[in-house]
C-alpha cells in the first residue's frame, strides 16, 4: 500500500532523530508533507534537506520548536499552515529520559522532564486544534511509553510524565471527538535510538532481559504504528493505547 497519507500535512515534534525521524521518513514515503520541530537544529535541517531531495516536491520543513514553550508552538503551527496550506496530523513525539528514582530526582530535573514530556504534549494539542478544525478534522498521536503503563522501580519523573500523557490523551479524545479530531497514545517498549544508546550498558542489558522477544525494537517498528493512527485506516479509533513493546507488558 502506498500514499496512505496523500495530501496530508504532519507536524512531528522531536523529529530531528530517533523515532521522530523514522516517522518523518515513512510519512513522506506515504505522500505526506512533514514539518519537523526540534531543538537539534543541525540534525533537523539535514533531515529536512534529505527528505526534500527524495520527494518529487518540496515536502519537508525544519523549524526550531522547544515543546515546553507556547510561543514556539504558535509559530510552528503558523509556519506549517503558511508552507503547506493546513495541518492534519500532530505527532507529539519529543521527549527526554531521566532514570533517577524518587529520592535521587532534584526539583529542577523533575520540572524539566515534566515541562518537556507532559506540558509539551498539552501545549502541542492546544496549539493545533484550531488549524485541524479548519480542515474538518485531524489525528493527534501522543507518544507515551510502556513506562506510562507500568512501574519500573526508578525513572520517577519519566513515569509521572508518561502516565500523564496516557490520560491526557483520553480526555483530549473526548474533548475533540465532536470536531472529528482523533487522539490516541502509543506506548513503545525499548527501542534502539540515541535515547536508549545513552543508557549504561549493564542497565540496558537488564531491561532487555525483560523483553520476551529478546531484542530491542527498531524506530521503524514504532513508525508503522504511528502511521496507522495518523491515517484513515484507524478512523474508528480514538482515546486508544497502541502498545508496541515486544511483549514487555504482557506478563
Ligand atoms: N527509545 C525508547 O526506548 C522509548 C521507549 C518509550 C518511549 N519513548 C519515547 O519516544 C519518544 C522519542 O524518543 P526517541 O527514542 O526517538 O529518543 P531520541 O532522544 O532519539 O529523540 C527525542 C527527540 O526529542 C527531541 N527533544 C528533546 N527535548 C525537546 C524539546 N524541549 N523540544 C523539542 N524537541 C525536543 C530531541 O532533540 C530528540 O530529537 C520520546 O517521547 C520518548 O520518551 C522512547
Amino acid at each position: 500500500m502506498a500514499n496512505r497519507l496523500a495530501n496530508k500535512v504532519a507536524l512531528i515534534s522531536g523529529g530531528a532523530r530517533g523515532q521522530g525521524a523514522a516517522e518523518a521518513r515513512l510519512f513522506v514515503q506515504e505522500g505526506a508533507s512533514v514539518v519537523l520541530g526540534d531543538v537539534l537544529d543541525k540534525d533537523g535541517e539535514r533531515l529536512a534537506a534529505q527528505l526534500n531531495r527524495v520527494g518529487a516536491k518540496e515536502c519537508a520543513l525544519y523549524l526550531h520548536l522547544d515543546v515546553s514553550k507556547a510561543g514556539d508552538w504558535e509559530r510552528a503551527v503558523a509556519a506549517t499552515e503558511r508552507q503547506f496550506g493546513g495541518l492534519d496530523i500532530l505527532v507529539n513525539n519529543a521527549g527526554i529520559l531521566s532514570l533517577a528514582g524518587i529520592e535521587q530526582t532534584s526539583e529542577d530535573d523533575w520540572q524539566r522532564v515534566i515541562d518537556i514530556n507532559q506540558k509539551g504534549v498539552w501545549l502541542g494539542m492546544k496549539a493545533v486544534v484550531a488549524a485541524m478544525r479548519k480542515r474538518s478534522g485531524g489525528s493527534i498521536i501522543n507518544i507515551s511509553s510502556i513506562y506510562g503503563l507500568i512501574g519500573s522501580g526508578g525513572s520517577a519523573a519519566y513515569h509521572a510524565s508518561k502516565g500523564a500523557v496516557r490520560l491526557l490523551t483520553k480526555t483530549a479524545a473526548l474533548e475533540f471527538a465532536g470536531d472529528n479530531i482523533r487522539v490516541n497514545s502509543v506506548h513503545p517498549g525499548i527501542i534502539t535510538t540515541p535515547m536508549v544508546e545513552g543508557i549504561d550498558r549493564e542497565l540496558r542489558a537488564g531491561i532487555l532481559s525483560l523483553v520476551p522477544v529478546r531484542r530491542e525494537g527498531r524506530p521503524e517498528e514504532i513508525a508503522y504504528g504511528v502511521l496507522f493512527l495518523a491515517s484513515e485506516e484507524s478512523s474508528y479509533m480514538t482515546g486508544s493505547e497502541l502498545v508496541i513493546d515486544g511483549g514487555y507488558t504482557v506478563a
